[in-house]
């Protein structure tokens, strides 16, 4: 029934839709053929067929667990060389996906976020001092550079006791490279006809590979050995077995549950923080209340506890509104658990897929009306989202495989803007129009900030 969906108007036979689009920005793309093609609708690329998901109503159903599913494919797929069935890339049916979700699961409670606040707020607190020198020689901030520092800190040391020294070099740590490497190089394999034609990259991926298991074994066998993680994610996934049938993750799978964690850890986190940053750099109105918030909580506490920040309400909601307008891992694909009929219009067989095209939901102007455009963190007070339709906001995917990690991004970035707001003035470069580029995730490309010190609290 793909006749029924329209799709851009020129069809060539293998490159298709990609012609006419820019390699770099193919989300971008996609909003402008959603904007002119509507809810639904398909692009050809690589000789594939994608279709594309967005109107509120059509969203809402395809969030249905029960008809619905995730689906593994495109980039997701692509990365089941580097991280096999851990817990992002695992198919639904795969046993071990079941088993890391459970066992994992404790270490994304309420009860660890406690354990991981101190050492997230050490890591901000080296934030700060690079962003306290900054701002003593009156330098410009590279922000999306600092918050990726920040948040791959962050889910190092709460997730693995590990550091990278990031704030302390001037290029990145080989775990990195290695780590963006094999990932670049999995997306890449996705845009060649044949993988024969990457060769000479696959050679330094398998290179980029054992290096990444290395240095993990490395890190699970020094904690082996006596080095407790007081109770971090690594210790979570060599002691605790499943809670009724006893058993314990693979040396493998830790192997690619710890690589799955950093890299979903970090780059999301990062650009949430960054497009934030921005808005408040523009919205001086929204910064100011935001503000008044922080120091009227957080008082002049040298170190704000977890509860104090849990209690930072519209700051959370500068942070929603950003992730409405960009949510930075932008579209989730979902597939048909059985055939059926998407919102009563289109037929689907069992295995059917298509994506869910975020931004595109969160700007539906029927759900969020004329102005969805414009940036309002009061869209996300309690009233207004209780009056909302269900399943409209979606940064963090739905169902059984929705992220694992979404209160731990959220209490880091409502951390980490309560310390930046308390602290400084953020001043925006008046010249500098917001640029997305697009990775895995996106992220305000170019973005700096001046900043001026506060002499008020702290
Ligand atoms: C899954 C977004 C932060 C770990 C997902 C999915 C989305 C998402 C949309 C579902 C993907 C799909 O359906 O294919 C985000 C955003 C974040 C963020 C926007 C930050 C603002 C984190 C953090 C962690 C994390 C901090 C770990 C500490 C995971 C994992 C999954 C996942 C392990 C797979 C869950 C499963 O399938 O069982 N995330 N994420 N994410 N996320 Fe996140």
């Amino acid at each position: 029934e793909l006749h029924r969906i329209p799709h851009p108007p020129y069809r060539l036979p293998l490159l298709g839709d990609v012609l006419g689009a820019s390699r770099t920005t193919p989300l971008q793309d996609s909003l402008r053929q959603a904007r002119r093609l509507g809810p639904i609708f398909r692009r050809r690329a690589f000789g594939r067929e994608f279709v594309f998901v967005w109107g509120a109503r059509l969203a809402a159903d395809m969030m249905d667990e029960a008809r619905f599913a995730k689906h593994v494919g495109l980039g997701v797929a692509n990365l089941r060389p580097v991280v096999g069935d851990a817990l992002f890339t695992a198919y639904n049916h795969e046993p071990n996906w079941q088993l890391a979700h459970d066992v994992l699961a404790p270490g994304f409670s309420r009860e660890a976020m406690q354990a991981y606040h101190p050492m997230m707020l050490d890591v901000a607190e080296r934030l700060t001092a690079h962003w306290d020198r900054a701002s003593a020689a009156g330098r410009a901030v590279d922000v999306p550079g600092d918050m990726t520092k920040l948040t791959l800190e962050t889910i190092a040391r709460t997730g693995f006791g590990h550091d990278f020294g990031s704030f302390e070099r001037s290029r990145p740590h080989p775990f990195v490279t290695a780590m963006v490497g094999t990932l670049s190089y999995a997306q890449r394999l996705n845009t060649v006809p044949s993988p024969r034609l990457l060769w000479r990259a696959a050679r330094r991926n398998e290179a980029d590979i054992a290096y990444l298991n290395r240095t993990v074994d490395d890190l699970v066998r020094a904690r082996r050995a006596g080095r407790s993680g007081e109770g971090d994610l690594l210790d979570r996934m060599l002691e605790t077995a499943h809670p009724e049938t006893g058993e314990r993750l693979s040396a493998q799978n830790v192997r690619r549950q710890v690589i799955t964690f950093l890299v979903a850890g970090h780059e999301t986190t990062s650009g949430a923080l960054s497009f934030a940053l921005h808005y408040l750099s523009r919205h001086p109105e929204v910064a100011a209340r935001a503000r008044a918030e922080v120091d009227r909580v957080w008082g002049d506490a040298a170190a704000p506890g977890y509860d104090q920040v849990a209690k930072l309400r519209y700051v959370r909601r500068v942070i929603d509104e950003s992730l409405r307008l960009w949510p930075t891992a932008p579209a989730f694909a979902r597939e048909a658990r059985e055939d059926t009929v998407l919102a009563g219009e289109h037929p689907m067989r069992r295995g059917a897929w298509a994506l869910v095209l975020t931004p595109m939901l969160h700007r539906d102007p029927e759900v969020w009306g004329a102005g969805a455009e414009r940036f309002d963190p009061d869209r996300f007070d309690a009233g207004a989202v209780r009056a909302r339709a269900p399943h409209t906001f979606k940064p963090f995917g739905t169902g059984a495989r929705a992220c694992i990690g979404r209160q731990f991004a959220l209490h880091e970035a409502t951390l980490v803007l309560g310390l930046l707001l308390r602290r400084y003035e953020l001043r925006s470069d008046p010249a500098y129009r917001l640029r997305v580029t697009e990775r895995l995730t996106v992220m305000p490309e170019g973005l700096r900030l001046r900043l001026g010190r506060r002499t008020a609290p702290a």
